[in-house]
């Protein structure tokens, strides 16, 4: 039998509202889809239980790309991906971290920003070489140290240093940082703060590169202890199993620190979505959190779901550009955000949330280093 990509098994919806996809839900069809589905992201599962198991999600999320679809249809689009065999509850306890409120910081944190010139209709810090490749973070919930690291390898490369990939797992594994009074910590594969990992950077002294101390906690290859100063009462029991070789104490090596990369201190933008669009031009790419819930299947458009928490933000990206979507219906302001769930993810690894009405809460931890000069 010809082996078909899975993309001609979609079906074109085609209304006069515009169009959108429709996966079939027969069970030979969706049997068939699945298997196109685990080669391509080679999945391969235990047992026949546990394959039936995700099988029966992977039908079920069908089901529920078909609905999103349908009633976002001309404005986001939904599609399987990497996370198809996860039901959207599993999703958000395994990928994302806990729904927490924004810390208020003291208002000294924040940067006063004066707009000097009107704002341009789209800007993209991808344009000037600022921004390094999308990452994957796996199975674990460590993208705000990937949302951190994204915004210091964005302040490096604005001082005019060579744009270079930095190490995300040495702050999965060595940052315990905690804010008492603000009651927040950083928790390792189980979530964190960028404002708190800047401090622990800070503290620390430096950086290593990606390469010298490479991502592993999400991708099954090491099994990380937790970092000194783990807050169980703020993060949870501290995963059951772990590798002492893997652990801060064993890999972390001042000596390969990135030469003259040091933080000094760190700022926040106030939630006026004009002052962050102007903040951004000014500062580079910024750390930003969001609720995440919908984001689980995003393809394309613009993302803006109905049902959606600014208070209750569970995900952490970088924010790299922004613009406006034009399409038959009007156009949309949006904000261009860098994710870390790899380049086959959304729009190669990027989406599109709406700009100007506080979607999902974007505009509520917006966060920079200040490198040391
Ligand atoms: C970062 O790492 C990726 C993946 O290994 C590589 O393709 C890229 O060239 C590196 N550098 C930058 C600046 O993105
Ligand atoms: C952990 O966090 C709690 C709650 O904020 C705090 O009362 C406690 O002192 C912290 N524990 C340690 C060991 O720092
Ligand atoms: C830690 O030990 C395990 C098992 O002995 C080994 O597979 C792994 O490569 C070691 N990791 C490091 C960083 O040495
Ligand atoms: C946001 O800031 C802009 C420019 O400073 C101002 O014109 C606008 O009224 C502010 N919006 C809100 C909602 O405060």
């Amino acid at each position: 039998m010809a082996v078909l990509p899975v993309i001609f098994i979609l079906l074109l919806v085609s209304l006069s509202n515009g169009e959108y996809l429709q996966y079939p839900e027969t069970d030979d069809e969706v049997q068939e889809i699945f298997r196109f589905w685990k080669i391509e992201h080679d999945k391969i599962y235990p047992n026949e239980q546990e394959e039936s198991k995700s099988y029966r999600t992977f039908k079920d999320n069908i089901q529920y790309i078909n609905e999103l679809n349908t009633l976002y249809r001309g404005k986001t689009g939904f599609g399987i991906n990497q996370f198809a065999d996860l039901s959207p509850k599993e999703f958000q306890k395994k990928i994302l971290m806990p729904k927490r409120q924004a810390p208020a910081f003291d208002s000294k944190r924040y940067v006063n920003i004066k707009a000097s010139a009107p704002l341009p209709e789209s800007y993209d810090w991808r344009d000037k070489n600022m921004v390094t490749s999308v990452k994957d973070q796996g199975s674990v919930g460590t993208c705000w140290a990937f949302s951190t690291v994204g915004n210091i390898e964005g302040q490096w490369a604005l001082q005019g240093k060579s744009l270079s990939n930095f190490s995300v797992e040495q702050i999965v594994d060595c940052d315990g940082t905690e804010d008492v009074k603000l009651k927040k910590a950083d928790c390792g594969v189980f979530g964190g703060w960028p404002f708190l990992a800047y401090e622990y950077v800070k503290r620390q002294g430096g950086l290593e590169s990606w390469d010298d101390y490479a991502y592993c906690s999400g991708t099954g290859k090491c099994f990380t202890c937790p970092a000194q100063g783990y807050n169980k009462t703020l993060c949870g029991p501290p995963v059951e199993y772990c590798q002492k070789n893997e652990s801060c104490e064993a890999k972390l090596d001042k000596s390969k620190f990135v030469p003259g990369l040091r933080v000094d201190d760190w700022q926040a933008v106030d939630q006026n979505e004009t002052t962050i669009a102007h903040g951004l031009i000014l500062l580079g790419p910024l750390s930003v959190a969001l609720d995440a819930s919908l984001l689980q299947f995003y393809k394309f458009g613009v993302y803006s779901p109905i049902s959606c928490n600014p208070k209750l933000l569970d995900h952490a990206v970088l924010m790299v550009g922004f613009g406006v979507e034009k399409t038959l219906f009007g156009s949309k302001p949006y904000w261009m955000i860098k994710n870390s769930w790899g380049e086959k993810w959304g729009e190669k690894g990027y989406f599109k949330i709406k700009r100007g009405s506080g979607t999902c809460g974007i505009n509520t931890q917006v966060t920079t280093a200040i490198l040391a000069k």
